[in-house]
């Protein structure tokens, strides 16, 4: 059995789908929804999909090792963050090498970094010009969106798309992909 942790701050749409993915797939199960935001979206549906959920604050995951160790006696073999808005602390990315993958709306390195999230990654995007977005899935190092690329997919965008629109093209990749590579991650992982 495989062991899966996935980390997410807001809605948890991309949460939900990698639940309901694995969901008839008796080898990989989703241990723990792990969340900074106790009025996050994702905490209903983890509920709803009867996983368990930790909550925990900021001093705790960057002043001790507290979740670490917890991921650890939990045996977890991949931590997927999907829309987890905190830099992961060091310890935690010691801990488990190349066992972090996160997933970005753009195609890093373009429209990455710090404050690069949601909304302002499309509002940028289509302010400079861009003729295509997309998603980029990597690993996770210790600065954001830096870590070795995984797996990139594109999408057109047209003069007249939105930021809203372009959120919409981007989310439609998300959900097709990020199930299946994170299973090809865990896979590989022998
Ligand atoms: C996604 O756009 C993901 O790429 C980004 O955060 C968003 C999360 O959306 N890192 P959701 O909470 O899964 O709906």
């Amino acid at each position: 059995m495989k062991r899966i942790a996935i980390f997410a701050s807001g809605s948890g749409s991309n949460a939900e789908k990698i639940a309901d993915y694995f969901a008839n797939k008796a080898d990989v199960e989703i241990s723990l929804i792990v969340s900074n935001n106790p009025k996050a979206g994702v905490i209903d549906r983890a509920r709803r999909l009867h996983i368990p959920v930790l909550l925990f604050d900021r001093t705790t995951f960057y002043d001790t090792k507290r979740i670490t160790q917890l991921l650890l006696n939990q045996h977890i073999d991949l931590i997927v963050l999907a829309g987890f808005m905190w830099l992961m602390p060091s310890n935690l990315v010691r801990a488990f090498p190349n066992k972090i993958m996160n997933i970005h709306p753009a195609l890093l390195p373009k429209f990455g970094g710090k404050g690069m999230y949601g909304h302002f990654v499309h509002e940028a995007v289509v302010a400079a010009g861009e003729t295509e977005s997309g998603i980029t899935i990597h690993y996770v190092n210790e600065r954001y969106d830096e870590g070795q690329i995984i797996f990139q997919a594109h999408v057109s965008i047209v003069p007249s798309d939105t930021p809203d629109d372009v959120a919409h093209k981007v989310q439609v990749l998300e959900h097709l992909h990020y199930p299946r590579i994170v299973e090809e991650v865990l896979m590989n992982d022998e």
